[in-house]
């Protein structure tokens, strides 16, 4: 029996991708292990988005190698990197791999692996499928927890001229949301509490003349799932409706992530983000009339090709207008492919992106610690989800309706369970309380 160890890089859809990567294998017959030292097969779920990124995994490839010491071993990428970099890593001999599986390849991985066998192939599969939504594959090999992530839709259509994921996850298709809801039963009955639904493009779902406001509804009538997240959105898609049924429905949490990318018309132009810093502004004066209390988190990215002073200061008035909770903040990096790299020169450079991002940062930094400590006083409603924290076996940590960690001392509750929390104090990482109740559902 053939042992396997499976690592994971970039966005939660990878997380759940290496979940169905496990299940494939294990069902013919391959066993997972939780160790490096003891595998025979490495796989690296990898991620492309950004240059660093990719050196990232260059440096793992080489480190295991050596951590093996000549030892046999056979290494398989994939994920985004395996779309994007084919040719390079299989032809230029340059990195020390074997096999390589796009997104959409998984199912056909023990194939490849059995392929191995024959001397000197080095078998990949990168095909982009318009259909695989791996709706066939109930993810058993999950990570054990209160939250579940589900894939709802893969690949993305839009095309923003900065990203590289529509050139490694293809076309965007859509799960029925009868097959999703069946999940859903299921990870309730596993005991899980939580759910976050995922797409590059969540509320661009659609399936059978039903949108996402119509799964979000369909999921939440799941009983035992009490939390419904999902991620990520884009802004181009918020019809009304939607934020009606995030505000009207309990379940479903109050927290969106709306990335911004740019706060300059011209920028998001050319970044071909399909609205304007004041259509942006307007979905979150509605998105916040609607729902007051709603948590707001954003990606920002700095240094786009020719971003000058001015426009990314109009980037820093959108943050001072929106306060968002917590930010993302990345340096420009050009990615093979797109439209960005094919039309726009990489011509800021890398010490002015360095100051706009510490400069974003500092100002995220000051938000998010007057919007925690203006939680102070509040009592929330936490999902327990670790019996420890980084720093103490004596506190629990779980996480509000809003996603925000929130630590209090470790009493008669444990894991799974909800409880209320007085919130005491704030920083900009955390806010602390004193456990009010333990509910019963
Ligand atoms: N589908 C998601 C984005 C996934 S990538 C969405 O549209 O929100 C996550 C974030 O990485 C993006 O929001 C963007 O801010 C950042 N990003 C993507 N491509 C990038 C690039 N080439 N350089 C720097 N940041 C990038
Ligand atoms: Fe990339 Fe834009 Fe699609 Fe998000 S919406 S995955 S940023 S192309
Ligand atoms: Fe990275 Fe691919 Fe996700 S590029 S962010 S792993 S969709």
């Amino acid at each position: 029996m053939k042992k396997v160890y499976v690592e994971t890089y970039g966005c939660q859809m990878n997380e759940y991708d290496s979940e169905i990567v496990k299940t494939v294998l294990a069902d013919r017959d391959y066993e997972l292990v939780d160790s490096l030292s003891d595998a025979d097969i490495v796989l690296l779920n990898t991620c492309s988005v950004r240059e660093n990124a990719n050196r990232k995994i260059y440096g793992r490839v080489h480190r295991i190698k050596h951590q093996r010491n000549g030892e046999e071993v056979k290494i398989g990428i994939l994920g985004c990197m395996a779309t994007n970099f084919r040719r390079k890593l299989l032809d230029d001999g340059s990195l020390p791999i074997d096999f390589i599986a796009g997104p959409d390849s998984y199912k056909r991985l023990p194939d490849l692996i059995e392929n191995l066998e024959v001397e000197g192939a080095k078998p990949f599969d990168v095909t982009l499928s318009e259909f695989e939504t791996y709706a066939d594959v109930y993810p058993s090999c999950r990570e054990k927890g209160v939250n579940a992530w589900v894939a709802v839709m893969r690949g993305c259509d839009n095309f923003c001229t900065f990203c590289v994921v529509p050139y490694t996850r293809g076309r965007e298709r859509s799960r029925e949301p009868e097959n999703v809801t069946e999940e859903v039963r299921r990870l309730a009955d596993e005991g899980f509490r939580q759910v976050t639904l995922l797409g590059q493009n969540v509320n661009s779902y659609r399936s059978n003349g039903h949108d996402f406001a119509d799964l979000l509804e369909m999921v939440s009538s799941v009983a035992g799932i009490e939390r419904i997240r999902f991620t990520s959105p884009h802004p181009k898609d918020f019809p009304r409706r939607l934020l009606r049924v995030i505000n009207a429905n309990p379940k479903v949490c109050r927290h969106i992530h709306l990335p911004l990318q740019a706060g300059s018309d011209r920028v998001l132009e050319m970044m071909a983000r399909t609205y304007t810093r004041q259509e942006y502004l307007d979905l979150v004066d509605e998105v916040r009339d609607l729902c007051p209390n709603i948590v707001l988190t954003t990606d920002i990215i700095v240094g786009f090709p020719t971003e000058t002073d001015e426009e990314f200061e109009e980037t820093v008035e959108v943050m001072e207008r929106v306060r968002y909770d917590a930010a993302f903040i990345f340096k420009y990096s050009e990615r093979p492919q797109t439209i960005a790299s094919r039309k726009f020169p990489d011509d800021v450079p890398d010490a002015v992106k360095s100051a706009r991002t510490v400069r974003l940062n500092d100002i995220q930094q000051a938000h998010t610690l007057e919007r925690n400590r203006a939680h102070i006083g509040q009592t929330h409603e936490v999902l327990i989800d670790e019996e420890r924290t980084k720093k103490s076996d004596e506190d629990y940590q779980g996480r509000n309706d809003g996603n925000k960690i929130v630590i209090f001392p470790k009493g008669a509750y444990r894991r799974g369970q909800f409880v209320t929390v007085r919130i005491t104090d704030a920083t900009p990482s955390v806010l602390r309380g004193e456990v009010t109740d333990v509910l019963t559902r």
